[in-house]
């Protein structure tokens, strides 16, 4: 029987050996009939409902069981029964739906994969509904990064059991590993992951894809990628993937944080601001996973992946606060403050989307700022748009899929706090009376993006978790990428 064995990254190796598939459901009265109790004590989980008792072996009506448990059928809550398995005990999972909604499913498949830890499958009968989002929900909540031996291994193989469900099983299966490997190249330590790694994990997603090197930036005036690489003895990149399906309709551009760790330079971080610093290219992980997964989920429009990848470190060949830069396309920053990277990498990456790739729409995301997450908290992500409808769009993405956004604003009498006496911009304001950190963040970016409808998502709150929860494994979290897949696949 086709199972679907999830165990990305046991030994730090993303994406391999995730294939989740279906069995049919067999016909007769319930969803869970003539379906054995898992043979070998593993796991065998159905959605509640009233009629399953015979079908399942439980030893009392459900109806009588959830009333005994006092269960209510809430998305998350899983109750546990005993049964007969031969001579042992075996178990079966009722678990509950909520109001049926795909934030409701993808809640529930998480709580019940849990369930699952340490043991080697789950059969799990798939609700009614968007049985995608329950399919990701329970792939993702198994999501594990760990280097050597995984200590407390989740569940090996889930298999989904359902009728005709085989391709929104498909579709949850390819976002889910979607999002694991942006968690897996997040969690990658920076040893490892130098701007030339990142460039190599980005050439594999087996779209078209061109990498520029520290020569080649230098020699293309991509003044703001050298300036906060050269400090690195790993020296910065510029990735390029670009899906280009046939008959596209539209041009999107998305640009990525790249910033391999974030020492901030001569603007030295402290330990305690420094320790997570390896994430700061998770905006640039989520554009790599996006791009790889266009082409199964049969996206219809172009869109072209920017990753801007440097390691802005702390050396004798690092850029000063004061030095003056210039960036793609001419205009000349002042480096007030070195920790204030992401923004030149960033603008770099934004004004060549501009001048060269003609995009009707750029979308940039970002670790960019520590005051989002001061502003936002760690469970929403920032969106500033030049663009209303972009703005609603993508908010509207973020809630479906669950990692939703709050607008924040451009406010152009903020302006003026960029300005720098001896260059056309300063990378932070000048004087520390402004305050909004993330807003005159966003503003400085605005400045490279043309005329053209922008948005610009600020992830730095949201890119990490603290804790084991629903579908989050601690450290890295993917953010970004399902709620882009689903803007990208309703375009
Ligand atoms: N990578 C950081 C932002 C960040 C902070 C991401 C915390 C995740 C968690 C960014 O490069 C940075 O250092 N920003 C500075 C800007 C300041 C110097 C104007 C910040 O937020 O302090
Ligand atoms: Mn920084
Ligand atoms: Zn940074």
């Amino acid at each position: 029987m086709p199972i679907s064995p999830y165990l990305l990254l046991p030994r730090a190796s993303y994406g391999r050996g995730l294939s989740a598939v279906t069995s049919p459901a067999p016909s007769g009265s319930g969803a869970a009939a003539e379906i054995p109790v898992a043979e070998d004590a593993q796991l065998f989980a159905v959605p509640f409902a009233a009629d399953l008792a015979p079908e399942v072996g439980l030893p009392l009506p459900a109806a009588a069981l959830l009333a005994h448990y006092e269960a209510k059928g809430e998305a998350g809550e899983v109750v546990e029964v005993p049964v007969a398995n031969g001579e042992t005990v075996g178990r079966v999972l009722l678990y509950g739906i909520g109001d049926g909604s795909a934030g409701a499913l993808r809640k529930a498949g998480a709580a019940v994969a849990r369930r699952g830890k340490g043991r080697d499958a789950i059969r799990i009968v798939l609700p009614e509904g968007p049985v995608a989002a329950f399919v990701e929900g329970a792939l993702l909540a198994t999501y594990t990064f760990r280097i050597g031996e995984v200590k407390s291994p989740p569940v090996a193989v889930i298999e989904f059991v359902g009728d005709g469900a085989e391709a929104e099983v498909a579709r949850g299966e390819v976002i889910a590993k979607a999002v694991a490997l942006a968690r897996d190249l997040a969690n990658m330590p920076s040893s490892v992951k130098t701007p030339a790694w990142l460039a190599e994990r980005a050439v594999e997603q087996g779209v078209t894809a061109k990498v520029w090197d520290e020569e080649e930036l230098r020699a293309g005036r991509f003044g703001g990628i050298v300036a906060v690489g050269q400090g690195s003895a790993n020296p910065p990149r510029l990735i390029r993937l670009s899906y280009e399906p046939e008959g596209a309709t539209g041009h999107v551009v998305l640009v990525g944080k790249g910033i391999t760790y974030d020492t901030g330079g001569l603007s030295l971080k402290p330990t305690e601001g420094m320790k997570f610093m390896k994430t700061d290219m998770a905006g640039g992980a989520v554009v790599i996973a996006v791009l790889g997964a266009l082409a199964a989920l049969g996206v219809r429009v172009r869109v072209t992946g920017l990753i801007a990848a440097a390691e802005n470190a702390f050396s004798g060949t690092a850029q000063r606060p004061s030095d003056v830069i210039t960036q793609y396309g001419g205009r000349t920053v002042e480096v007030l403050n070195t920790d204030a990277e992401g923004r030149l990498v960033m603008a770099d990456a934004l004004a060549y989307a501009d001048a060269e790739l003609d995009p009707d729409v750029m979308v940039d995301i970002a670790t960019l700022t520590g005051a989002i997450g001061i502003a936002l908290g760690k469970d929403l992500g920032a969106v500033f748009a030049s663009d209303d409808d972009l703005a609603a769009e993508l908010a509207g993405a973020g809630e479906s899929t669950g990692e939703r956004l709050w607008r924040m604003p451009l406010i152009d009498d903020y302006v003026p706090a960029l300005d720098s006496s001896v260059a056309d911009l300063a990378n932070i304001e000048v004087g520390s009376s402004y305050g909004a950190g993330s807003v005159t963040a966003a503003l400085f970016l605005r400045e490279f993006t043309g005329k053209r409808p922008w948005a610009h998502l600020d992830i730095a709150g949201v890119g990490r978790s603290s804790a084991d929860e629903g579908i989050f494994s601690k450290g890295a979290t993917g953010y970004g990428v399902r709620l882009l897949l689903e803007w990208l696949s309703s375009r």
